[in-house]
């Protein structure tokens, strides 16, 4: 992983503070975008941070930022009432949630936001940080209901197979599936992860379920890809359908 991404200074300003990202990271820095040896950037700027894919025509930047537009937008998405009915809301019910599988918080913040108390655990160190940063970000925002949903969650890193699931009620998996989704917006959210992600070892999606099982949740939540096999081929209690995404359901 370390080998896909560099940090790079927004600005001449912000020097210090990537010199300190990229120390705190175990990353290299590098002066300028045109250093083609990192297919990703970890643009630090004085108070923001994103990530970058470098080279021609690459899609723009992707951000861990919670108040923004597009943040508050999927607020009113129909997937967070799926997602919502999924992990069990349900009246005044509100599981907490273990997150496995954080990467850039889209699917954690909902539940968040819908009430729930959710434990985000994210193993690549880059993504960890821009989650942690972002929550902390998230605790100042101007509007309340960003701030109400970063009160509820709490950033791990990790790989999540060598926690123990003590507090949550739910472990929430969405393990990385290339094929699905379509809207431009998550293409490029998926292609940066996929090159960030390349040189992690992959842990089988099989395992991370099984791993889930027997974890003493009262429920696993699994998205998968509308038409995709379950995982490790194991037949859910129910499964809740949306237009493009699905949500296995294993009540334990
Ligand atoms: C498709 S992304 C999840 C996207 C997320 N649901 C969202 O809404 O932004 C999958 C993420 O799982 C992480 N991951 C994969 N295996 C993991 C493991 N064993 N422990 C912790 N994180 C893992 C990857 O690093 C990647 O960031």
């Amino acid at each position: 992983m370390t080998a896909a991404c560099a940090v790079l200074a927004a600005s001449p300003e912000s020097q210090g503070r990537a010199a300190m990202v990229a120390e705190a990271l175990g990353l290299p820095q590098v002066n300028t975008a045109a250093d083609g040896a990192y297919p990703v950037a970890l643009v630090v700027d004085a108070d923001d941070q994103w990530l970058q894919l470098i080279g021609r025509g690459v899609p723009g930047p992707v951000r861990v930022d919670f108040g923004d537009p597009a943040m508050r937008h999927r607020r009113k998405g129909g997937h967070n009432e799926l997602l919502g009915r999924a992990v069990g809301i349900k009246g005044d019910k509100r599981p907490s949630v273990f997150d496995a599988t954080a990467g850039l918080g889209r699917d954690a913040f909902v539940l968040a936001d819908l009430g729930c108390r959710v434990t985000l655990c994210e193993r690549s160190l880059v993504l960890h940080w821009l989650l942690q940063a972002a929550v902390n970000a998230a605790s100042y925002c101007r509007f309340d209901e960003v701030r109400a949903a970063s009160s509820k969650m709490k950033v791990i890193g990790g790989d999540c197979l060598e926690h123990e699931v003590t507090d949550s009620q739910v472990i929430y998996l969405d393990p990385m599936f290339p094929e699905r989704r379509s809207r431009a917006a998550v293409k490029k959210e998926l292609s940066l992860l996929q090159v960030l992600l390349a040189h992690d070892p992959p842990v089988p999606d099989d395992a991370l379920l099984d791993w889930a099982m027997t974890r003493g949740a009262d429920r696993v939540v699994v998205k998968r890809p509308l038409k995709a096999r379950q995982l490790a081929l194991r037949t859910p209690s129910y499964a809740l359908k949306g237009k493009a995404v699905r949500f296995d359901v294993y009540i334990c």
